[in-house]
């Protein structure tokens, strides 16, 4: 089967010489999530900007391949390679308030896409955004249809915008960062719902983050990227269970527990835990009111 995606040893660089992108590969699969894991600053949204085609204009791809279901976009002229991006890529942005336009309502921005890429008419435009605002089970969509991005809260925004991506029916969706904006409390019904549209539509995911947490949950395959570079990639059972690379090691390290976060309450031993229970019975006898 043709990769839905496949970077092939892509580098870019800014102005002043800089390399953000050092000759990256990787490849996602139709219907496969790849996370793409790596600190802030190495490189993660460039990526993502690269196969959507709106990297920067500073920054310039100096080697390297990208291509979609087969397609190489370098061979095609920027009208067509917008064309082909727009018809089988969409974006969840880290963002959701900031990727919405504030003077618009939902109903019409959210249409709009269908209707230009795609050539939809209006009508079945608001029939498919209906349709995708159940499936991200947004109770009352009529009344969000019509609110200004403004009068959501960040997880309502964040489902609007996932049923936008899905709407049209990519075979690719780039989710950068997708719940990092949001409420804690919110982040993981937004991540679930990801994950449970993207497996009944069959989407391939490049799903970015910072988090091994978020890894373990959503992917498949995962890519480490550290200062632009692809240090490892494995399927994620095998990165957790035996990480090849020192940098992978460490940032395995650097989290808690992936899986509990009370876990990380644990490095307490039992003699710091008996001095503990000292010094709490201690304050209680200080605090217990003496009767003479
Ligand atoms: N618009 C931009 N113009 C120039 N350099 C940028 C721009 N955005 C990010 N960078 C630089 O590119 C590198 C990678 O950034 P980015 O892809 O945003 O990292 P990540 O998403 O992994 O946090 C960083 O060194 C960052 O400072
Ligand atoms: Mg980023």
């Amino acid at each position: 089967m043709e990769p839905c995606l496949e970077i092939r040893s892509l580098s870019a660089v800014l102005p002043n010489g800089q390399r953000v992108l050092r000759s990256v590969s990787l490849t996602v699969q139709p219907g496969e999530v790849r996370a793409l894991v790596g600190e802030s600053g190495a490189g993660k949204t460039m990526i993502g900007k690269a196969v959507l085609g709106v990297l920067p204009k500073s920054v310039r791809i100096v080697e390297g391949e990208m291509l979609i279901e087969g397609e190489s976009l370098g061979r095609l002229d920027a009208k067509a390679r917008r064309t082909l991006i727009g018809a089988r890529t969409a974006l969840i942005p880290q963002d959701p308030l900031t990727a919405l336009n504030p003077s618009r309502r939902i109903g019409p921005q959210t249409t709009d896409r269908l209707v230009r890429i795609l050539g939809w008419s209006g009508e079945k435009a608001d029939e498919r955004i209906r349709q995708l605002l159940q499936e991200v089970q947004i109770r009352e969509p009529e009344r969000v249809l019509k609110c200004y991005p403004h009068e959501l809260s960040g997880g309502m925004r964040q489902r609007v915008l996932i049923a936008a991506a899905f709407a049209a029916e990519p075979r690719l969706i780039v989710a950068d960062e997708p719940t990092t904006a949001l409420d804690v409390t919110v982040q993981k019904q937004i991540l679930r719902l990801i994950a449970q549209l993207q497996r009944n539509h069959g989407t391939a995911l490049l799903f970015v983050t910072h988090d091994l947490g978020v890894v373990a949950k959503i992917s498949q395959k995962v890519s480490v990227l550290y200062a632009g570079k692809v240090v490892e990639e494995a399927a994620t059972p095998d990165l957790f269970a035996s990480p090849q690379h020192p940098y992978t090691r460490a940032l395995i390290a650097a989290t808690p527990r992936y899986t509990d976060p009370y876990a990380s309450l644990m490095p307490v031993n039992e003699t710091v835990l008996a001095g503990l229970a000292d010094e709490v019975a201690g304050a209680d006898r200080a605090w217990r009111p003496s009767h003479g």
